[in-house]
């Protein structure tokens, strides 16, 4: 089970605040990244970054079950550091791996935030939009990646454009997507997300690795 039938979608986003605005981009690469960690387990072992970012969320994220995932990357230009591709995030995966639009177990929400998002910020596409029906078995975002693109392109969407030390709530209805670097640089990447199976199992993991993805992997000798 996957999307049998067209779905229909409010994407949208919706920023809601600011945070780490007097911290400097030099401390990026210092900053520990967390998988899949709870609250109180990265305030206590983050860095400036991390604690501003957690401390800036709404109280009712606080208190409720929240997870955080955090990411730094150091970037040059044309590097992505997500796999690109209009997506959601977070919608239940069923026994075929595939994300199940038909009948999901839970709806997601997020709130994200970049710092030194003018690297390589994060896009958002805006508006009502329906995706087409896809076959059990296939690959869902390859078919809806193009048509979200086509609606962008037809002026039926809009893309906004991830700002610096801005932090967005947006839901598993909100297609975003990673974007290409355009410039030298460190970034650091935080999402809390709540709503979600995932707060069931934290597991506070520090991660020490995080890969970037190539467009033309032997291109920048
Ligand atoms: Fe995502």
């Amino acid at each position: 089970m996957s999307a049998l039938t067209p779905k229909t979608f409010t994407s949208q986003v919706k920023t809601i605040n600011t945070f780490g605005q007097g911290l400097s981009n030099d401390i990026i690469k210092n900053e520990p990244m967390f998988f899949n960690s709870g609250f109180d387990f990265a305030m206590e072992k983050g860095g400036d970054i991390t604690r501003a970012f957690l401390n800036a969320l709404p109280l009712d994220w606080k208190r409720s079950g929240m997870v955080f995932d955090s990411r730094v990357h150091m970037l040059m230009p044309g590097w992505y550091p997500a796999i690109p591709g209009w997506h959601h995030d977070d919608v239940p995966r069923v026994g075929d791996g595939q994300p199940d639009y038909e009948k999901p177990a839970y709806r997601s929400e997020h709130i994200l935030g970049l710092v030194n998002a003018a690297v390589c910020p994060t896009h958002f596409a805006v508006g009502i939009c329906t995706m087409p029906a896809v076959r059990d078995g296939e690959v869902i975002y390859k078919y809806w990646d193009k048509e979200v693109s086509k609606l962008i392109a037809d002026e039926r969407m809009y893309i906004e454009v991830s700002k610096d030390r801005t932090m967005y709530y947006f839901d598993c209805d909100t297609f975003h997507t990673g974007t290409k670097a355009v410039a030298n640089g460190w970034r650091w990447f935080g999402r809390v997300s709540r709503y979600t199976d995932r707060v069931k199992s934290i597991t506070n993991e520090i991660r020490v690795n995080a890969q970037v993805y190539l467009e033309f992997p032997t291109q920048g000798w």
